[in-house]
């Protein structure tokens, strides 16, 4: 299989991409709103949270003749914290599974995990797919279960999310009620922060994951930036404490215009001093009496919590939902073991030095959000449907703290050699093949190089 580098400007690409993740979704997920072309060019360049991230798309063969995609897989690299992990999406074309597809991919990106200086990968693939599956027998741990669920909203009882919000609100004296369309404005950047901070208390993908650190500049940078792009609206209902002027809860949904019978359900939160005031409850349900005005093609709305998270699941079927299968798996899996591709370069612990790649493509550490994305993707909101936007996990947490040291690689020098000849490891292949050849080629030794 050929394994080539996901470029948002290669239309061809875009469309072969999309076609992989249409025909696995109907195969794994017919009930479940579709991704446009639009979302999936934008979730492959940057994520939902435009951490830094890499995709990868593989074609049978050398991929000269064909260039059709059998599967891909989008990695998140967080900078910010979980610096030792790796988050990763593969999606096989059903058509293509069981070849070894799903194997290829799986090595291709434990390379580039390495390459990154991860340690751990943490897996994400519907429950019951070939994937999962896949996932299972590679010897990767099933961690955390994302239960979806939808709304119906054209089965939801006339006046019920009133009636909701005015239980909710006798129970929420002193609190007032704030919302805005479209990016967090600038006076609320710091209470969004703080409320994308209380989403750690929500269960997390794999035990040890790092919590997210949020501040202003990062909701700017990151929160909104994939709904921009996206071309989404998205909405928002806070309450602020009447007392203390702080944001204290807030919930968030998206509509795709191109899709816009699917609304999709964003973060919900308390801060730990204002829960028990069923502030939950009321932006939820205030928000669902602005969608019906704001958005009446909107007909269900799409979920995803926990399995575990019983406080934000009791909120929901309060409000109606009922479960949609299948869930989100996430599977944990040391990067040492996924064995390595032929030729893949490896780590010489303990030294230092900037990391080559075999393949010229992957030269570069993982890109940074957004670098590559196209004209014409501004907008104001993004879906979380796919994955849902999970809870935070690596890439939404942890203070600073040094970057790990860069790797030293052994097999390539760094730099051009002094003597202007390219110096190759001692590897009495590569040399003799590389000699025989006529390039121009001197030995060295791993502790040469550095
Ligand atoms: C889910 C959440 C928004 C609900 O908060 P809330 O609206 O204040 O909850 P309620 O007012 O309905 O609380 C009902 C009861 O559960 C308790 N409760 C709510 N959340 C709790 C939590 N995270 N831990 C412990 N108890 C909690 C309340 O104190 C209250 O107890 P009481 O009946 O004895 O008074 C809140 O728990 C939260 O922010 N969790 C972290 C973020 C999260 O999980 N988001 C969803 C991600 S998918």
């Amino acid at each position: 299989m050929h394994i080539v580098r996901w470029d948002p400007d290669d239309p061809e690409a875009l469309r072969y991409c999309h076609e992989v993740e249409r025909a696995a979704q109907r195969a794994d997920d017919p009930s479940g709103p579709p991704m446009t072309p639009r979302e999936l060019r934008v979730f492959l360049s940057e994520g939902w949270e435009a951490n830094p991230c890499e995709a990868w798309h593989g074609s049978p063969g050398n991929g000269r003749t064909d260039r059709t995609a059998s599967g891909l897989y989008w990695m998140e690299v967080p900078d910010q914290e979980n610096r030792d992990r790796a988050r990763l999406l593969l999606l096989v074309h059903p058509a293509c599974g069981g070849r070894g597809v799903e194997r290829a991919l799986l090595r291709h990106a434990a390379g580039r995990a390495r390459a990154n200086g991860r340690a751990v990968l943490s897996l994400l693939a519907r429950q019951g797919s070939p994937v999962a599956a896949f996932l299972r027998s590679a010897g990767a741990t099933p961690t955390l279960t994302e239960v979806r669920r939808v709304l119906d909203l054209r089965t939801a009882p006339p006046g019920h999310f009133t009636t909701l919000r005015e239980t909710a609100a006798a129970k929420a004296a002193g609190y007032s009620l704030v919302s805005w369309l479209g990016v967090t404005p600038e006076p609320h950047l710091a209470g969004v922060a703080q409320l994308l901070n209380a989403m750690n208390d929500a269960p997390r993908e794999a035990e040890g994951t790092q919590e997210a650190v949020w501040d202003a500049g990062r909701v700017r940078q990151r929160h909104d930036s994939s709904m921009v792009k996206m071309g989404t609206r998205g909405y928002s209902v806070a309450a602020v404490h009447d007392v203390t002027g702080e944001m204290t809860a807030f919930t968030q949904l998206e509509v795709n215009p191109e899709i816009p019978e699917w609304g999709h359900q964003g973060p919900t939160a308390v801060t730990r001093p204002h829960r028990g005031h069923r502030l939950g409850l009321l932006v939820k349900a205030t928000m669902l009496e602005w969608l019906a005005t704001a958005e009446p093609a909107v007909e269900r709305i799409l979920t995803g919590n926990a399995d575990s998270n019983q406080h934000m699941i009791a909120v929901n079927e309060a409000l109606g939902y009922d479960v949609l299968a299948p869930p989100w798996q996430w599977f944990e899996l040391p990067v040492a073991a996924v064995p390595g591709e032929p030729g893949e370069l490896r780590r010489v612990p303990g030294l230092t030095g900037p990391a080559p790649a075999s393949d010229p493509q992957a030269r570069t550490q993982a890109r940074p959000h957004g670098a590559g994305l196209g004209p014409g993707l501004t907008g104001p909101s993004r879906p979380r449907h796919w994955p849902h936007r999970p809870g935070p996990g690596p890439g939404l947490t942890g203070p600073g703290g040094r970057p790990p040291p860069r790797p030293h690689w052994a097999g390539l020098r760094p730099g051009p050699s002094p003597t202007g000849r390219v110096r190759i490891m001692h590897f009495c292949g590569l040399y003799a093949f590389a000699s025989a050849k006529g390039f121009p080629v001197t030995k060295a030794f791993p502790r040469d190089s550095g």
